[in-house]
């Protein structure tokens, strides 16, 4: 089994009822030669699901249920529609403080709950300024990364902290470099490493997806502002 192809877009905290227009404009254009994934906001989960897209929660909670007021538990997301999971994406790591253990254990969670767990690791411009970003991205992995781990339980995006939202992305020798690493350090540990799902993620565009796409071990792309709106989603998924 090679690496499946993946367009996944992350709406993060965007996007109401009105948005979802979006999406049949994007079942219309798109004749994926890959799979898709849409992450709305957890509101509109159930709808977007319902329309028949692979959906995708932003973050979940490690443990099943119990007093955890505002999170949302991975057989909740599961129960409304989702098949996927962002977990330790920056803006969780940085906002919420989580934690390498912190977003394995989620993983745990999301896989016991039957959700494919996209992991997220990348460096922040200061490690990468430092000569840090390959150090920084291992440890991101071995510790985010869970035993449980296999090619058909976990994808992982490679997301530059300081390439999302920029518009700035790193050159493509930075990119295949640290997609390198991530299937060697993959490989070793995973009896199926080689054929996990790697995506590339920060500031990708209709523009510049191609050639990210042309990169050795860039088997797609966890796309933010450009996921919106149709008119930009559908030429990046059409270049994968
Ligand atoms: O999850 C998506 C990433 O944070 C990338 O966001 O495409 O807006 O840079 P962006």
């Amino acid at each position: 089994m090679a690496a499946r192809k993946l367009a996944a877009g992350n709406w993060k905290m965007n996007g109401t009822r009105a948005a979802l227009a979006e999406i049949d404009q994007i079942l219309t254009e798109a004749q994926p030669g890959c799979d898709l994934l849409i992450c709305p906001p957890a509101t509109l989960i159930h709808a977007v699901a319902t329309k028949g897209i692979p959906t995708g929660g932003q973050d979940c909670h490690a443990n099943p249920s119990g007093a955890h007021t505002g999170d949302i538990a991975a057989d909740q997301l599961r129960d409304a529609g989702a098949s996927h999971v962002i977990l330790g994406h920056s803006e969780r790591r940085t906002d919420h403080a989580e934690t390498d253990a912190a977003v394995a254990a989620k993983a745990v969670a999301a896989h016991q709950a039957g959700l494919i767990a996209v992991i997220c690791v990348g460096e922040t411009e200061a490690q990468r300024d430092a000569g840090e970003t390959l150090d920084v991205i291992a440890a991101q992995l071995a510790g985010s990364v869970p035993d449980c781990a296999t090619a058909a339980n976990t994808v992982l995006a490679y997301e530059p902290v300081w390439a999302i939202g920029t518009g700035r992305t790193p050159t493509n020798e930075q990119i295949a470099e640290v997609h390198a690493l991530m299937r060697d350090r993959l490989s070793a540990r995973f009896a199926d490493g080689a054929d996990m799902t790697l995506l590339y993620g920060g500031s990708v565009k209709p523009g510049n997806a191609a050639d990210i796409f042309a990169i050795p071990h860039v088997n797609g792309a966890l796309v933010g502002g450009a996921s919106l709106k149709a008119s930009d989603f559908s030429p990046i998924i059409a270049a994968l």
